[in-house]
């Protein structure tokens, strides 16, 4: 078939970095991300470094993770840290109210959370309880990290056991304040962000970024008004976004053994995000037109039904070649918005809803997803080429979606071109016009693909799912020529 996809380059205006935080990740203490997922206990049977999976260190070294989010989500405004510090088998146990009411040890505390990110390489993101906490509790905290002088809250650290402060560069001002941390409407959050963060520049010292909590996916008035209201008082603004395949909350749908109309919807529903966050974007351009102030997109994914026989509030699900999809095209789109989108977390990082690590007692496997975000971290603060894409439609009920969907970098003298087609059955030729870049030779070359759209990898067939080598592309003349296999994703380095 003649290639009626063509994909054109714009070396020329090659000028935003995109920003390594977009792949970044998240870790909740819901059900068993933390727990069971991350930490096992040093006197665990499960292989571990101190108490941490080793599996799991293994595996998210090698993603470059940039930053990580923690400790939630809904369970930060329920989250006191100072029950999570100090001689473990004095730390209070506590119910982990708003997921599945679990009883947690508080073994993984503070000191738990930021000797990992100093153990795999990414920046901590703290989310401070503004939604049951106080602002007392919060900058006692931030002394407890970031302090190195003679003052109670550094010393209590250092009895603890950790003599230099930690290097935490993100503060999150609440979690979702409109819903669970705390019901509030924009007009009051807005006044608890001007006094919390006012402290948390006081006492942080300047030392990290404090993150307005954003608006609930499409509610631009939260913007608007936060934006009005405190745009001084923020050094960055994040928003939620979930993919629901079916667009009901009551009623996701499995997270594998659909069809192509939840395939189909899964993806039309992931590429609302150019919407979603263009929309966010101008609203914010209203009052900051040079746009200095960052978007973070600190939630996303797809949502889908737990899997069978397992606890509902532990948000534990497969993941498939679709959701693989997905997270390719949301990059695309974070790309092309590197301006304005500064860093994103995916919703999360072990065992809970978009997972890139699911685990069963000593077994591990890697979904789908980590695979395009082992793909693409080539991406991670490298240039980004504007990319103008004329592609086929993929239809399906009568409702359409680009068929091909694809991004391009350059970094180090090289460039990466990520190319994705969605359409469930028929493959794509995609003409990429890459003569402005002087390029003349593939470098390497991978793509992920499985057998069908929905296939994922199980517990005891870990690698239906996996990147193998890719060869069918040609380049001649300027015009890189790329068939793609249905459902697939594939990444090239050029120079
Ligand atoms: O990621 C699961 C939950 O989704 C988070 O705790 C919350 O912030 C969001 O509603």
């Amino acid at each position: 078939a003649g290639a009626q996809n063509k994909m054109n380059l714009d070396f020329n205006n090659a000028e935003q970095t995109i920003n390594k935080n977009i792949y970044g990740h998240f870790a909740e203490h819901l059900g068993r991300c933390i727990y069971d997922g991350i930490w096992v206990g040093p006197d665990s049977d499960i292989p571990n470094v101190n108490g941490y999976r080793k599996d799991i260190l293994d595996a998210l070294k090698e993603l470059n993770i940039p930053v990580l989010r923690w400790p939630g989500g809904c369970f930060a405004d329920t989250y006191h840290w100072k029950d999570g510090v100090g001689p473990k088998s004095e730390r209070p146990k506590i119910k982990n109210y708003f997921w599945g009411g679990s009883i947690e040890d508080n073994s993984f505390g503070t000191h738990e959370f930021l000797n990992l990110c100093e153990m795999i390489g990414a920046d901590p993101y703290i989310s401070a309880n503004v939604g049951s906490g106080t602002v007392t509790e919060m900058v006692e905290w931030i002394e407890y990290m970031t302090s190195d002088e003679d003052i109670p809250m550094a010393n209590w650290r250092r009895e603890n056991g950790r003599e230099e402060p930690w290097d935490v560069k993100f503060l999150g001002i609440g979690n979702e304040s409109w819903g669970c941390g705390g019901d509030m409407r924009p007009e009051y959050y807005s006044d608890l962000l001007r006094q919390y963060s006012l402290y948390a520049r006081l006492y942080g010292e300047g030392k990290f970024e404090r993150v307005g909590c954003g608006a609930n996916g499409s509610d631009y008035n939260w913007t608007d008004v936060l934006m009005e209201r405190a745009a001084r008082n923020m050094d960055a603004l994040s928003v939620h976004y979930y993919t629901i395949a079916t667009g009901d909350w009551n009623n996701k749908s499995a997270a594998t053994g659909f069809g192509e109309d939840l395939y189909f919807s899964g993806l039309k529903n992931a590429l609302f995000m150019d919407e979603l966050v263009t929309k966010h974007s101008n609203v914010m351009d209203k009052y900051d037109p040079e746009k200095n102030l960052p978007l973070l997109v600190d939630e996303w994914g797809i949502w889908t039904d737990v899997e069978p026989g397992t606890e509902p509030g532990h948000l534990f699900q497969q993941n498939s070649m679709r959701d693989a999809l997905i997270a390719a095209v949301t990059f695309n789109i974070f790309h092309q918005h590197a301006e304005r989108v500064q860093m994103a977390n995916i919703a999360q990082v072990v065992n809970v809803l978009q997972a890139m690590i699911l685990t069963e007692d000593d077994k591990m496997v890697l979904t789908p997803t980590y695979h395009v975000f082992n793909m693409y971290k080539v991406h991670q603060d490298a240039t980004y080429i504007p990319e103008l894409l004329q592609t086929v439609s993929y239809e399906v009920g009568g409702e359409e979606i680009p068929a091909v969907s694809g991004t391009a970098s350059k970094k180090d003298g090289k460039v990466n071109i990520s190319l994705s087609n969605l359409d469930a059955t028929e493959e794509q030729v995609i003409e990429v016009d890459v003569e402005d870049g002087n390029l003349t030779r593939v470098l390497s070359a991978s793509v992920l693909t499985a057998p069908d759209f929905n296939s994922y990898n199980s517990f005891d067939e870990p690698e239906t799912v996996k990147p193998v080598e890719f060869s069918d592309f040609k380049i001649k003349k300027g015009v890189l020529t790329v068939t793609l296999p249905a459902h697939s994703v594939a990444t090239l380095q050029l120079q």
